[in-house]
This record gives C-alpha cells, sequence and structure tokens, in this order.
C-alpha cells in the first residue's frame, strides 16, 4: 500500500510556488524539507549541500538588533525547484539565487527559496539572504536556551541542538558541514569574537568590524559568535598551534588557573586522541550566568566562568575530536559525542593522580544513581533527553567495556584511528560499532552492543 502523504504547511506552500515554466529548461522539483532526523524532525533540509557560509552580521547590544547578509555556495544534489533554509525569527529583506532575485516564502522555521531559474544536480549556486531584527532565545525540548543569548555587555550566539537558525539561515542540521566566514561588526570598545582565526579587524566610524575565517568543515550545532567586552589574547601551543582565548575583563582573575592549563590538556589529548584536527584552539570565557552550559563551539569553547574547571576544559576541547571533527549523522547518536567527551575527563583524572577509569565506571555501576539505566545510550528516550546521564555516563560506560575487552593497545588505536578516518566527516553508532569490530576482529562485541549500547536495563554485570 502507497505510503499517505501529509503535507504540512511548509511543502504544501513549496508545490504552490512550483510547476511554471523553468528559465534554462531544467526541470525541478522541491527539496525536502527536514532531512529525517529522528529527533529533530524539521532540521535541515533536502536537495542542496552547502559547501560555505559567508556571513556579514551587524549587532549592536543596547538595541539587540541585528541585520545580516548570508552568502551561502551550495550544491545542488538533484534538480531543484525550490528548496528550504532554516530561520527562525527575524525579517527577511531579500533573497538571491545566482545573482537574480528569488521569491522567498517563511513558515515556522523554514524560509523557503524559489529561485528564478531552476538549478540542476550537480550545479554550485550562491544564494544570498539579508535580514534583520531582534535575534530570539530558542527553548529546547529539555528546557535549556539556545540560539541568541542576550549578555550583560553583548550576546552570545550558541547552537545545540538547532539555535544557529535564531542568528543566520542555513541548512541547519549537523550531517550537513561546510567552512565559514563570520564577520561581525559591532560598536567600538566591543569585541566579536568567533570561530576558526581573526583574518581582518578594523574600525571605521564609531564600529569595529572583526571578520573570522574557519577553513575546517563545521557543522551549524557549533558555529558561535560572542559579542561584549573580550581581553582577547594569543599565544602557541604544541607544535606552534595558536591559540586564542577570549575571556570576560570581570573574569580574568578568577578564570587564569584554569585557562593555564589550557596547552597542557591540548598536549596530552594529542597523546590520547591523535593531532588537534583544526587550525586553531582557545576558549572563550564569559560572565557566570551567560549561558546555562559550556558548549563545543569549534576551535574555542564557550564556557560560563561559573562552569570553568580543569573537567570542564577537558570535556570542551575532547569535543574538538570527537563532535565537532567527527561528527554524529543525527542527534541520535549523541552518545558518540558526549560519551566521548565524558569518557576523557575519565581518562584525564587517571592520567592525573585521580581515580582510574575503571574505578568511576565501577563507582557508577555500584552507585544508586538510577537515572544512567533510564534509556539506552545509543537510542534516548526523547528529543528532551538527549544530554542526559545515558548518554553521558553509560555512553562512557560503553568505552571502559570495549577497553576491557581489547586492552589498551587496541582500545587507543581504536579511538585515534577512529578519528583520523572520519575526521571532517559525519558518522552513525553502526559505523562506530563496525570500526571497532575490524579493528579487534577475533573479539565479541555482542553482548556489550546489546547489554551497554542498546540495552533497555541497567546490564546485569559490570
Ligand atoms: N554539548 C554540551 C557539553 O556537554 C552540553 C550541551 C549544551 C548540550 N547544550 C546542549 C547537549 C544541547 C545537548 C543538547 O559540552
Ligand atoms: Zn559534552
Amino acid at each position: 500500500m502507497p505510503r499517505p502523504v501529509r503535507l504540512v504547511p511548509a511543502v504544501a506552500v513549496l508545490l504552490a510556488l512550483t510547476g511554471t515554466a523553468c528559465g534554462a529548461g531544467v526541470h525541478g522539483t522541491p527539496g525536502g524539507s527536514g532531512v529525517r532526523d529522528p529527533y529533530f524532525p524539521k532540521a535541515g533540509n533536502g536537495g542542496y549541500d552547502v559547501g560555505h557560509y559567508d556571513l556579514t552580521l551587524d549587532y549592536t547590544p543596547a538595541t539587540r538588533r541585528l541585520t545580516g547578509t548570508a552568502v551561502i555556495t551550495a550544491r545542488a544534489t538533484q534538480n531543484l525547484s525550490a528548496f528550504g533554509l532554516d530561520l527562525a525569527g527575524l525579517d527577511v529583506g531579500s533573497v538571491t539565487v545566482e545573482g537574480r532575485k528569488a521569491r522567498f516564502n517563511r513558515a515556522g522555521q523554514k524560509l523557503t527559496v524559489r529561485p528564478h531559474d531552476d538549478l540542476s544536480k550537480g550545479e554550485t549556486f550562491r544564494t544570498v539572504v539579508r535580514y534583520s531584527g531582534t535575534p530570539r532565545t530558542l527553548t529546547d525540548p529539555d528546557g535549556s536556551e539556545e540560539g541568541w543569548l542576550p549578555t550583560a555587555d553583548g550576546a552570545l550566539g550558541l547552537g545545540e541542538p538547532v539555535g544557529s537558525m535564531a542568528w543566520f539561515p542555513g541548512n541547519n542540521h549537523p550531517s550537513d558541514k561546510a567552512t565559514y566566514d563570520i564577520t561581525v561588526t559591532v560598536p567600538k570598545g566591543l569585541q566579536a569574537v568567533s570561530n576558526g582565526e581573526l583574518a581582518d579587524q578594523s574600525t571605521r566610524g564609531g564600529r569595529t568590524t572583526y571578520h573570522w575565517h574557519t577553513a575546517q568543515p563545521m557543522a551549524s550545532y557549533v558555529a558561535t559568535v560572542a559579542v561584549g567586552h573580550f581581553d582577547i589574547s594569543r599565544s602557541t601551543g604544541p607544535h606552534g598551534l595558536p591559540i586564542i582565548t577570549a575571556v570576560d575583563p570581570t573574569q580574568a582573575k578568577a578564570s587564569e588557573e584554569v585557562l593555564a592549563q589550557l596547552p597542557g590538556i591540548i598536549r596530552w589529548e594529542e597523546i590520547n586522541f591523535g593531532p588537534y584536527p583544526f587550525s586553531s584552539t582557545g576558549a572563550i570565557v564569559d560572565r557566570p550566568g551567560s549561558a546555562d552550559y559550556a558548549l563545543e563551539t569549534q576551535n574555542r569553547p564557550v564556557i560560563p566562568a561559573d562552569h570553568l574547571a580543569t573537567g570542564t576544559l577537558v570535556h570542551e576541547l575532547a569535543h574538538q575530536w570527537y563532535g565537532d571533527a567527527v561528527t554524529p549523522k543525527s542527534w541520535q547518536d549523541m552518545w558518540l559525542n558526549e560519551g566521548f567527551a565524558t569518557y576523557a575527563e575519565w581518562l584525564y583524572q587517571e592520567d592525573h593522580g585521580g581515580k582510574s577509569a575503571q574505578q568511576t565506571f565501577t563507582d557508577l555501576y555500584d552507585g544508586d544513581n538510577e537515572a544512567i539505566w533510564a534509556y539506552p545510550p545509543a537510542k534516548p528516550s526523547s528529543a528532551a533527553h538527549i544530554s542526559d546521564s545515558p548518554v553521558y555516563q553509560r555512553g562512557a560506560m560503553v568505552l571502559q567495556k570495549i577497553r576491557q575487552k581489547v586492552g589498551d593497545d587496541t582500545f587507543y588505536d581504536i579511538i585515534q584511528g577512529w578519528v583520523a578516518t572520519h575526521r571532517y566527516g559525519n558518522v552513525s553508532t553502526a559505523d562506530f560499532t563496525a570500526y571497532v569490530e575490524k579493528k579487534a576482529p577475533h573479539r565479541d562485541f555482542t553482548e556489550i552492543w546489546k547489554d551497554w549500547l542498546y540495552g533497555d536495563r541497567k546490564p546485569d554485570h559490570p
């Protein structure tokens, strides 16, 4: 029996916009709305693959007004008559595709664009979106806030899992990574910090422009902008790796000691996880309460000062390998981020005179934190629970189970080879289990996968 098709409003509008003659003779169909993410079904769009975002933003904290131009270079993966971009709130002034004015429509989080001429499969095309307004703070299914967070002296743009659409239009799903240029103009005296490296800075007419360039592919959820007063400092870490930290001046003293550990943490992580995957590192430390969590924004994690601690820094920097360089294909595979970053904390403790990872594992198994067993790491119960302890702690426990089975040599081979094989790409849990089995062909992982990764309840044995 054919599957019934239910048209959501955005798709209905898309279809209504199509069906007229095509200029270049290509007959396209609309790209899909959403990329079938099991936890965030609206996120992302089908029919194209973004290669580069060139974002030019202007922000004034006093008025909270943002004006932006997004130049999105993408390749069509089908003949396209229309395609969607994710954008929550803000007013769109105009859209052009390949230099020609395009029709567009807004419905929910979708900005649907109908180019003047249909696009051919394989064609690289450039879309320019001009927009403005007061960016929104979004509330996630788990109640946490993301998107655009106004702060005491500026704002933070944070995007896990879907908040980047609050400050720029794009294909807002981790499966479509791209390089970025992010240029932000702010009132003179304030700073704007983002991912990658600072390519250019200039002051004119009372406003300062900061241009940040990200050369390695980045998922939209780890793109960031931090506006406010920041002490920006540059140094170099292992093998000359540029370190750029931005610290709210009111937090300079309090954050000094932990930030001084950053080069040593990178050095330790390179020994354990392999070469640092990006062309710079660092951290952005804003005031306490600026966000309720730290986030592994690419190159330099955002860490509110009340979250800054050695363990958090180890965790967020470990995400540069696990999450940022090697990115989940869908939000179901979150444990590939959080299980690894949590395990990195366990390993760091083990190597620095603390509990062994095995002891941390045993304590969790014997402890009475029932929440850990609420659902399996590889199958969170719902979008509201993708950042709970089964993903973090039990995810890390899966790695300890693998280590128990294969021994240290093979284990480190696995966690390093996993990054070397998949860096700048996307992965699923099935890719991971297949990779582990390939690296240790004579071992049987059936029970680990069944009980620890996919099992609904607490495994019978630690
Ligand atoms: N990824 C962050 C960390 O553990 C935590 C986090 C912040 C998060 N926002 C989230 C996790 C939204 C899932 C969804 O470093
Ligand atoms: Zn994390």
